[in-house]
């Protein structure tokens, strides 16, 4: 059985990866379904050069990316230390990478900006805008990998998996997604849901991948929920993943019964528990809400990583 491995590289001793792909996978600034006064979503898929044997990951961790340079904010405030905190971004390459090589490391991250209402732009993200803005061949200093929760099965596996995600939560279920169905490390027997929301359909990246694997692969099914563009029909509001839990109810109440997993990653804080007050409904559970959910975690069927 694989364990994951934890904290190799810290701020004080890193580790060095180079960028050799950059992609974006959201429309520019005004050529696509957002309006022009509720700003940008800029989102890339970055592909770093990283020997997998140097940096044993498991899908499901974390690295830490240290910008250079010093902090403005930090320096203003007359800080000790002025360098830059360490931001996490989620693995999204499988532990044996894309291809089937030891020496790529993927993420998809988005510049975290901030608008006003008229769609300007207010506030840029410090070390989102770093990456976002590397050009092929840069060094990226790196700390991690970071977290021993939020992990596929380490050995054979019988269950139904749901992947639920919002916005750039989407990052760890690209690699799931390849190392459950395509290099099969573990044996599986069970369905895989990838229930993914996004504001506007040209902004759920990575879709034609998806689409793929579900042409191929039966046992996984892939839905999304745009939150700008489709009403539920429960209430005729916005269209949330937990909408499509809601659905999905006598598949999620089957799952939660027979040792299935559910994972919910993404932002913003808190979105979780309107996914997991619907699992919570859906299992008809005697227990109260925070019972129900502290039974599932301490079983190893919910795993939250929301930020
Ligand atoms: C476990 C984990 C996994 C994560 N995985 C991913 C991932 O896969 N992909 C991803 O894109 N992100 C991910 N994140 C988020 C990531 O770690 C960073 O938090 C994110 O990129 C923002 O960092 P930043 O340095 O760009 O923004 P910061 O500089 O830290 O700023 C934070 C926010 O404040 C705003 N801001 C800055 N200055 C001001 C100001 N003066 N007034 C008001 N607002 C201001 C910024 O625009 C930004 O929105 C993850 C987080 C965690 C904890
Ligand atoms: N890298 C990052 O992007 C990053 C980093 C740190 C923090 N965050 C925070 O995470 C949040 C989402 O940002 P994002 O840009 O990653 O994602 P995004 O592309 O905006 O997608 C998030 C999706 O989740 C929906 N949503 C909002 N509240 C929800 C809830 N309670 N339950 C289910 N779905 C919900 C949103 O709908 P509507 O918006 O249409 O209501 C939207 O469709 C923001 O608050 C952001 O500040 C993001």
């Amino acid at each position: 059985m694989r364990t994951p491995q934890i904290n190799l590289f810290k701020k004080s001793n890193p580790i060095k990866a180079k960028l050799i792909r950059k992609e974006r996978l959201t429309p520019e600034k005004g050529k696509g379904k957002r309006p022009a006064n509720e700003g940008e979503s800029a989102i890339y898929r970055i592909t770093l050069s990283l020997d997998h044997s140097a940096y044993p990951y498991l899908i499901g961790q974390s690295a830490g990316v240290i910008p250079p340079g010093l902090d403005p904010v930090k320096v203003e405030k007359g800080l000790p230390d002025t360098t830059y905190a360490v931001r996490l971004y989620s693995i999204a390459s499988p532990s044996f990478s894309f291809g089937k090589t030891q020496d790529n490391i993927e993420f998809v991250i988005k510049r975290d900006d901030v608008y006003d209402e008229n769609g300007n732009l207010l506030h840029k993200g410090a070390c989102s805008n770093y990456i976002c803005d590397l050009k092929e061949g840069a060094e990226v200093i790196l700390t991690g990998p970071a977290g021993k929760k939020f992990l596929l099965p380490l050995s054979d596996y019988t269950g139904d998996l749901f992947f639920l995600a919002t916005g750039t939560g989407v990052a760890p279920y690209f690699g799931m997604v390849e190392e459950i169905l395509e290099h099969k490390l573990i044996q599986f027997k069970g369905n895989v849901y990838l229930i993914y929301g996004a504001p506007y359909s040209d902004e759920i990246v990575l879709r034609e991948y998806f689409e793929t694997m579900e042409k191929k692969h039966s046992n996984f099914k892939f839905i999304t929920a745009v939150s700008r563009e489709e009403k539920n029909s429960f209430d005729g509001g916005k269209l949330y993943i937990s909408h499509r839990v809601r659905e999905l109810a006598n598949e999620v109440s089957n799952a939660i019964s027979n040792n299935g997993r559910f994972y919910i990653c993404g932002g913003p804080k808190g979105m979780e528990k309107g996914v997991i007050e619907e699992m919570f409904k859906a299992a008809k559970s005697t227990l109260s809400y925070e019972e129900f959910k502290k039974d599932l975690e301490s079983k190893d069927q919910l795993f939250v990583e929301t930020y």
